[in-house]
C-alpha cells in the first residue's frame, strides 16, 4: 500500500501557485482575487471558507469573504452576485453550499458569470467539461486528478466506481474519469443511494472514489485487492481528542481497506487539501484569462 499524500502534493503545488501569483503581480500590478459568499452559520461551511481565505493569503492572492445572515433573500443575493460579476477587480466568485432552504442553489449557481465560476458548478462549465473544452473543473475532482497525475497513476482502461452522485463531486468525477484524457480513459460506474448491490459494484473497481458522506461506508470486504482508493469523505464528529473539538472520518474504513489497496488517500491529509489546490488553480487561471 502506498499513501496518496495530500499534504505533500498540496504543499508542492501551492509553492508553484505562489510563484505564478508573484509573476502575475509583477506583470499586472494586481493580485488574483477570490470572493467567497457565505450565508448563515453552518459550522463546517464557516471552517471551509476560512480555510479558502487563509490559503489565498498564503499564495499571495487577494481574498474577500462576504458573510450574510440566514434571512437574506434570494433576490438580494443575486443582486450582489451581479454586482461582483461586473466588478473587474474580482477574478473568482464562489457561493458556499449548502444554502438555506429558501434560496435555490441552481438559481444562484446560474447567476454567477461562468467566466468567474471557479467552483466549476455553472452549467456552461459543466457542459464544456463534458465536451473536453477549456473550462473550470470543480475543485475536488480537479484536486483528485492533480493527485493521480502527481503520482503518475495511469487510469487508462481501469474500471472506476464512483460512489455518490453529488453535483460537487460524484457527478463531475464520473464525467472526468470517462474523458479521453490523462488521468481518465476509465470505464465508469456511477453508484448512489438507489444502486442495487453497491457492494458488488464496488468490488469490481480498479479505482474507487468514495463521495457519499457516510463515515466508513466503504469496508474492506467491498474493495478488490490492489485497488486505488480515493476517499472524499469529511465526516465531522464532536470529539474531545482534538484542538478543534471535532474529529474527521472518511467514507472509507482506512484501517482495514488500506492493506488491500495499491494506493489510498488518508482522511485528514488527503483529498481535502487537494480541493483547496483545485480552487486556487482555477482562481489563478481566471485572473490570467487562460480559460476564457
Ligand atoms: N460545499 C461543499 N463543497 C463546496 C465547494 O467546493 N464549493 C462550494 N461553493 N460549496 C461547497
Amino acid at each position: 500500500m502506498q499513501l496518496l499524500d495530500g499534504k505533500l502534493v498540496s504543499a508542492k503545488i501551492k509553492e508553484d501557485i505562489k510563484q505564478e501569483a508573484a509573476a502575475f503581480l509583477a506583470s499586472t500590478g494586481r493580485r488574483p482575487h477570490l470572493v467567497a459568499i457565505l450565508v448563515g452559520n453552518d459550522g463546517a461551511s464557516e471552517t471551509y471558507v476560512a480555510s479558502k481565505m487563509r490559503n489565498c493569503e498564503l499564495v499571495g492572492f487577494e481574498s474577500t469573504n462576504i458573510h450574510y445572515e440566514t434571512h437574506i433573500t434570494e433576490a438580494e443575493l443575486i443582486a450582489k452576485i451581479k454586482e461582483l460579476n461586473a466588478d473587474a477587480g474580482v477574478d473568482g466568485l464562489i457561493v458556499q453550499l449548502p444554502l438555506p432552504a429558501h434560496i435555490d442553489p441552481d438559481r444562484i449557481t446560474e447567476a454567477i458569470d461562468y467566466r468567474k465560476d471557479v467552483d466549476g458548478f455553472h452549467p456552461v462549465n459543466l457542459g464544456r467539461m463534458q465536451r473536453n473544452l477549456p473550462c473550470f473543473i470543480p475543485a475536488t475532482p480537479y484536486g483528485i486528478l492533480l493527485m493521480l497525475d502527481h503520482y503518475g497513476i495511469d487510469t487508462t482502461g481501469m474500471h472506476a466506481v464512483v460512489v455518490g452522485r453529488s453535483n460537487i463531486v460524484g457527478s463531475p468525477m464520473s464525467i472526468l474519469l470517462a474523458r479521453n484524457e490523462k488521468p481518465g480513459n476509465c470505464t465508469v460506474t456511477l453508484t448512489h443511494s438507489r444502486t442495487k448491490n453497491i457492494k458488488e459494484e464496488v468490488q469490481r473497481a480498479d479505482i474507487v472514489v468514495a463521495a457519499i458522506g457516510k463515515k466508513h461506508f466503504i469496508t474492506a470486504d467491498m474493495v478488490k485487492e490492489g485497488a486505488v482508493v480515493i476517499d472524499v469523505g469529511i465526516n465531522r464528529e464532536v470529539s474531545s481528542e482534538t484542538k478543534s473539538g471535532y474529529k474527521l472520518y472518511g467514507d472509507v474504513d482506512f484501517e482495514h481497506v488500506a492493506p488491500k489497496s495499491s494506493w489510498i488517500t488518508p482522511v485528514p491529509g488527503g483529498v481535502g487539501l487537494m480541493t483547496i489546490i483545485g480552487l486556487l488553480k482555477n482562481t489563478l487561471e481566471a485572473a490570467k484569462g487562460s480559460v476564457y
